[in-house]
């Protein structure tokens, strides 16, 4: 996707000004290194602007995780706990169980009627996606899940919605959504914008273009320094580098990408000249490498052992935060409801 062409859905920071942030992710298993760079770094730098809002994403999980529903009280644990350690702030950040909110479900039902089939089916993402995973029939869920996505964005009247490049398709589906709505009952929800990063997608330890658990090109987070380093090591480089004193091409070296996404300034020119002129062997850049994300990952590691050792503390932040949630989703859908002339109360 171009992201030089206008777009009405990407967000313009200074154009407008914008209050409440709420993004997500799919608990299906250990965060790595793309997702710091992808989006965790951005959400720490963003919970000090916007009131932020973090959906734990278990039920769109389960649109490609249905078969194992038991492993995701677990991931939900190790979300968070990922989040924790990256620095997100629970007294700045609020996050959320999504299967602990019911409302969400209930907005999904009415927005999938505003949406027809076809504009799913073709949506790109759920194209790339059903085909990454070899998918020959989509569930309906799985066809969905961008409608229950624009629940998730709507429900907390966030206005704009960080994301990678490849989820701008649903936030222009929210978008749509959100207008129709508006437009038919004379409602009021926010049409939200999403905030793109635009850091490139860091690439897998074998050079694959995405780093990614299911191709075990990943460093995650947690990894210990031990198991870091020798992935590190295992990494691919410029083929055509035998010796030390070969010319190597840093634009086509995973390690060169990774000095990009995490060094400094001097390190990074310094490693792009010795490369390109045979004066570093790769031997010795990965190890400069390891010691950049050596101390990146230390302050994490030292809050990972902190909540380690306090599980107890990420629960109540989890409920916590889902209770203030909760608050928001039921005032938003009792004025759905309203608008929709829908709302009836039990006596
Ligand atoms: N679809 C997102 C992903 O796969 C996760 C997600 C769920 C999300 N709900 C969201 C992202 C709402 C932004 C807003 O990463």
């Amino acid at each position: 996707m171009d992201l030089k062409t206008e777009n009405a859905a990407i967000a313009d920071e200074s154009k407008f000004r914008y209050k409440r942030i709420l993004t997500g992710d799919r608990p299906t298993g250990p965060l790595h290194l793309g997702h710091y760079v992808g989006s965790l770094r951005n959400r720490v730098r963003l919970q000090n602007k916007y009131e932020t809002f973090i959906l734990i994403a278990d039920i769109q999980a389960l649109t490609t995780n249905f078969e194992h529903p038991e492993k995701l009280q677990e991931n939900i644990f190790l979300a968070a706990l990922d989040y924790l350690s990256c620095g997100i702030d629970p007294n700045l950040s609020t996050i959320i169980i999504q299967s602990m909110i019911p409302e969400i479900s209930e907005l999904t039902t009415f927005f999938s009627m505003l949406i027809s089939v076809n504009p799913l089916k073709h949506n790109p993402t759920i194209k790339t996606e059903a085909k990454e995973r070899g998918y020959k029939e989509l569930t309906y869920g799985f066809l969905g899940y961008p409608v229950s996505q624009t629940a998730d964005i709507a429900i907390f009247k966030a206005d704009l919605v960080p994301v990678g490049i490849d989820q701008l398709p649903h936030i222009e589906l929210a978008r749509k959504i959100v207008r129709k709505f508006n437009e038919l009952y004379n409602g009021k929800l926010i049409e939200p914008f999403a905030l793109i990063d635009k850091f490139p997608k860091l690439a897998g330890l074998d050079g694959n273009l995405k780093m990614s658990k299911s191709y075990g090109n990943a460093i995650n987070l947690s990894d210990g320094f031990d198991l870091i380093k020798s992935k590190i090591r295992s990494a691919l480089t410029d083929k055509n580098r035998i010796h030390p004193t070969d010319k190597g091409n840093p634009e086509i070296c995973t390690i060169y990408s990774y000095h990009r996404a995490f060094s400094g300034e001097t390190l990074i020119k310094e490693t792009e000249y010795n490369c390109k002129n045979g004066k570093i062997g790769c031997v010795k850049c990965k190890e400069n490498l390891f010691g950049v994300i050596k101390k990146l990952l230390e302050p994490m590691n030292e809050r990972r052992a902190y909540y380690l050792n306090n599980k107890g503390e990420i629960w109540d932040i989890l409920l916590t935060g889902t209770a203030k949630a909760k608050v928001i989703a039921s005032e938003t859908i009792k004025e759905v409801k309203e608008t929709m002339k829908i709302l009836y109360t039990l006596p």
